[in-house]
């Protein structure tokens, strides 16, 4: 039987070293989520996994179906759920290649499906949204990457809406709000995954300072194919730790 933890990759898929043993054809009744449901080996546990912007066709930030995947990995069981996003650092020191299991997260995104109980028949609900990423999967992050010889920050993701990324005001803007970090994909994933009752932590890596960050203002692109490759190394490592620990630790209830 699978596990209750589940994964939800990004931008850099390809760079992320997984091992898809299994894909799966899957309708929600918020339709058809970004990609088949697939099983993704790692360390011996087979994990359901979406992959957020899709395998054949590139799905930008602001159209990812977010009800439809967290919907499929509930449906497959998934109660603890990572997300893994690039991110833009903020942050002063905060350099491209970089982990971070951010604490909390400002929602600057307009427009987005953010909730299941928005439908006529459905029931609305005022989650609890003041911790909102799971302390304890995100703190296993943190230890797992740490374990891993990798330094990772905590600290505030601002989600944007994109796909464009920010003008040096707008980061400005994000900074004086305590923004650390930059991403576009962690709402309304965060929140979808707290209406079904999932635990969700981040799981980020930076691969580039944040608009008008560069000390040296590296163009954002250039910075982005420099560290991405490293970046997802890291992300492979710490999830190859993280998932059997995670699970010996805290087994399926
Ligand atoms: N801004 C928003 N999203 C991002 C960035 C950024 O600088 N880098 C990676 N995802």
């Amino acid at each position: 039987m699978s596990p209750d933890l589940g994964l939800i990759v990004g931008s850099g898929l390809s760079a992320l070293d997984l091992d898809v043993v299994g894909k799966e054809p899957v309708q929600t009744p918020f339709g058809a989520p970004s990609s088949q449901l697939l099983t993704v080996a790692i360390a011996d546990h087979r994990l359901a996994c979406i992959a957020r912007h899709g395998v054949e066709h590139w799905i930008a930030p602001h159209r990812v179906n977010y009800r439809a995947n967290v919907r499929a990995l509930h449906e497959a069981g998934v109660r603890r759920l990572i997300g893994v996003n690039l991110v833009g650092a903020i942050a002063a020191g905060f350099e491209p290649g970089t982990l971070a299991a951010p604490e909390q997260l400002i929602d600057y995104t307009t427009g987005r499906e953010a909730s299941f109980g928005d439908g006529d028949d459905l029931e609305t609900r005022h989650v609890d949204f003041t911790v909102p990423f799971d302390p304890i999967l995100s703190g296993a992050i943190a230890a797992a990457a740490v374990d891993c010889g990798h330094s990772i920050r905590r600290g505030v993701y601002g989600v944007t809406q994109g796909p464009r990324l920010e003008t040096a005001a707008e980061i400005d803007r994000l900074e004086r709000d305590g923004c650390t970090m930059v991403g576009m994909t962690a709402m309304p994933e965060a929140v979808l995954a707290r209406e079904l009752g999932i635990e969700y932590a981040v799981l980020a890596v930076a691969v580039n300072h944040a608009a008008g960050r560069s000390p040296g203002a590296a163009p954002i692109h250039a910075e982005i194919e420099q560290s991405l490759t490293d970046g997802m190394a890291r992300v492979t490592d710490v999830l190859s730790r993280l998932v059997p620990q995670f699970l010996s630790i805290r087994p399926k209830p």
